[in-house]
């Protein structure tokens, strides 16, 4: 199978030394990484600025921005059979970027903007052979917005979990189907959830 996979933050440029970024740091995209490729798939990885060592994969493109991070994902979807988004994409970005360094002030207001939604733009694209999975990272309990991203964004699968996995080496994470189905794992570590993920992302195209 060819799979493309995000991992990793995107960093959004506040002027020429400064960026909004956040603390995802890429072991889940990882773990799935090097899950899929002992598996034998193909994988293509959009990497973000990521803190953690990448495996090797068929494919690498390093981005910075949600925005380039967009632009790679939309060329590479139509080759692939399954897209992955465990990037942590950047949900706001500057409305004007300074390409200086902004001097000190006593108060600063940065005007954001929100990024474009890289999954609900591959929502739009996908064709019947292919299949695309999410992640939404939210306050524990707040199921109903993963689902409410699952349909909204036209995936086949969601992974829920709770914001305290954000760089953390274990998951307790939900899995949530279109159907109403659900899948509630053990605490696990990133790469045994990995190993369960990819099972479950095979499984889509047997469907
Ligand atoms: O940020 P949010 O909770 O909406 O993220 C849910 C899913 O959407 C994740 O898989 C993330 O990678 C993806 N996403 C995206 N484009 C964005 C923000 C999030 O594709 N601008």
């Amino acid at each position: 199978m060819k799979i493309l996979l995000t991992a990793g933050p995107t960093r959004e440029p506040i002027d020429a030394v400064r960026y909004i970024g956040n603390r995802s740091s890429g072991q889940m995209g990882a773990a799935i990484a090097s899950n899929a490729v002992d598996e034998g798939h193909e994988v293509t990885l959009i990497c973000g600025p990521v803190t953690v060592e990448m495996p090797d994969v068929t494919k690498r493109i390093d981005v910075e921005t949600a925005e380039e991070m967009r632009r790679a994902v939309i060329t590479e979807f139509p080759q692939h059979d399954l897209l992955i988004m465990a990037a942590a994409v950047a949900d706001y970005t500057p409305v004007s970027i300074l390409s200086t360094k902004l001097p000190r002030h006593d108060t600063f207001a940065l005007e954001l903007k929100a990024t474009p939604d890289i999954l609900l733009e591959v929502g739009d694209m996908k064709q019947s052979h292919q299949r695309t999975v999410g992640f939404s990272l939210e306050i524990a309990g707040n199921l109903h917005r993963s689902r409410g991203k699952l349909i909204r964004k036209k995936l086949d699968l969601i992974v829920y979990n709770p914001t305290e996995t954000m760089n953390a080496s274990n998951v307790t994470a939900v899995l949530l189907w279109p159907d109403g189905r659900e899948e509630r794992p053990d605490e696990m570590s990133k790469w045994e959830f990995a190993r369960l993920l990819m099972a479950r992302s095979v499984e889509l195209f047997s469907k």
